[in-house]
């Protein structure tokens, strides 16, 4: 194998990927807006917890933070410029649905936008915000699911011929693994 190269990362940029990015949408206020986020895990199993980094400055946070809700997505290979689009832009300037032509329907448990084209979609309620670093981690409390029922075995675990994601390599690079069926 090849000699592995170190750095000291206490100060700069450490190399983590590859990564499966997602996006987040929210309301509030009457407004609508969705962010495209690559930090994000589920942290609890009960009560269902998921979890998301934000950067202090972004425009989704403060709008998660008056509305005490989210509603985050994982999206197929095929959608994969939604990433791209959503995390270029912000809901200040733009409603980034009309402009980008994301489809979505109202949520159940919250108000936050579901996409039409999201393969898994949680419904969250704020139940706690950490400042970490240059981010504010938000934890919020998974309170409803929308799945496409194609992708997933009845025990929940993905069905691997119908895998299709778009692994994000780092800067604005993508690629697309699995291919459905
Ligand atoms: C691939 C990718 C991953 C990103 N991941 C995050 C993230 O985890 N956290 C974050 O705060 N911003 C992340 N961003 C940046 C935001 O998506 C971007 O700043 C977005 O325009 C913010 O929108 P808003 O101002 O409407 O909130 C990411 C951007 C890209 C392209």
């Amino acid at each position: 194998m090849q000699k592995k190269a170190t750095i000291e990362v206490s100060e700069g940029f450490p190399f983590y990927f590859p990564e499966i990015t997602g996006v987040v949408t929210v309301e509030a206020k009457g407004q609508i807006n969705i962010c495209t986020v690559a930090m994000h895990s589920h942290v609890s199993f009960m009560p269902p917890m998921y979890a998301i980094s934000l950067a202090k400055e972004r425009y989704t946070l403060q709008m998660i933070k008056e509305s005490g809700e989210f509603a985050f997505h994982f999206i197929t290979g095929d959608h994969a410029s939604r990433f791209r689009e959503a995390g270029l832009y912000s809901g200040k300037d733009m409603n980034k649905f009309t402009t980008f032509h994301i489809p979505i329907v109202p949520g159940v448990a919250t108000d936050a936008p579901i996409l039409e084209e999201a393969f898994l979609s949680l419904e969250c309620k704020v139940k706690n915000i950490v400042s970490v670093g240059d981010h504010e981690m938000v934890i919020g409390q998974v309170l409803y699911e929308h799945y496409d029922p194609t992708m997933y075995r009845e025990d929940g675990a993905l069905l691997r011929d119908h895998l299709n994601v778009a692994v994000h390599l780092g800067g604005l690079q993508f690629i697309r693994v699995g291919e459905e069926k």
